[in-house]
């Protein structure tokens, strides 16, 4: 069981325009899906709001500073160390942003699984800058998405000192 930070950024590390992604990348979509699917997902509130309903045969988790809120599909908790507490244990833990969430969860994470945009792209929101002493990065092969003729790879950083 890990705790895994799932990311799509571009090369300024943007993520996040007007509360929305800035691409539409299929191929991630489909990864994204693939790689969560049967685990649970832990989330901000803001990007609850952005994805609109419960993502399918996961674990749903916000994030919200009100305990009240109530979510159809998904569990609401007040802070990271509680959603990792009540996340059924067995199962990965995919922290799938936004920022706020990925800058608390940075430091607990055990891997990176990262969409690399080969392109700086405008935004509002962006993922916090890895420190290379503790992360080691291993890049795959670069390709194009047809649609938008953008260039991209997966990314993975594991951290330093741990298997
Ligand atoms: N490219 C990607 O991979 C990716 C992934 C995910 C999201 N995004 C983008 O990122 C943007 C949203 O990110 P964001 O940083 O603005 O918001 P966010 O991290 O999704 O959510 C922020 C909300 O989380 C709650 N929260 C944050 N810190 C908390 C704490 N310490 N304790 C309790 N609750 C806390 C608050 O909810 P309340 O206001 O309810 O209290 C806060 O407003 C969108 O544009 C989205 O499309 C991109």
């Amino acid at each position: 069981m890990s705790i895994i930070i799932i990311v799509a950024q571009s090369k300024n590390g943007t993520i996040g325009v007007n509360g929305a992604l800035p691409w539409h990348l299929s191929d991630d979509l489909k990864r994204f899906r693939r790689l969560t699917t049967g685990n649970t997902v832990i989330m901000g509130r803001k990007t609850w709001d952005s994805i609109g309903r419960p993502l399918p045969d996961r674990h749903n988790i916000v994030i919200t500073r009100t305990p009240e809120l109530c979510l159809e599909g998904a569990q609401t908790v007040t802070s990271l160390e509680e959603a990792l507490r009540v996340a059924p244990t067995g199962l990965d833990q995919f922290i799938i942003g936004g920022a706020e969430i990925y800058n608390l969860a940075l430091p607990k994470a055990d891997s990176i699984e990262m969409t690399l945009i080969h392109k700086n792209v405008a935004g509002d929101t962006f993922f916090p800058v890895l420190s290379e002493e503790s992360w080691r990065k291993s890049v795959g092969i670069e390709q194009v998405d047809e649609k938008s003729g953008l260039q991209f790879s997966y990314v993975a950083y594991h951290r330093r000192g741990s298997s």
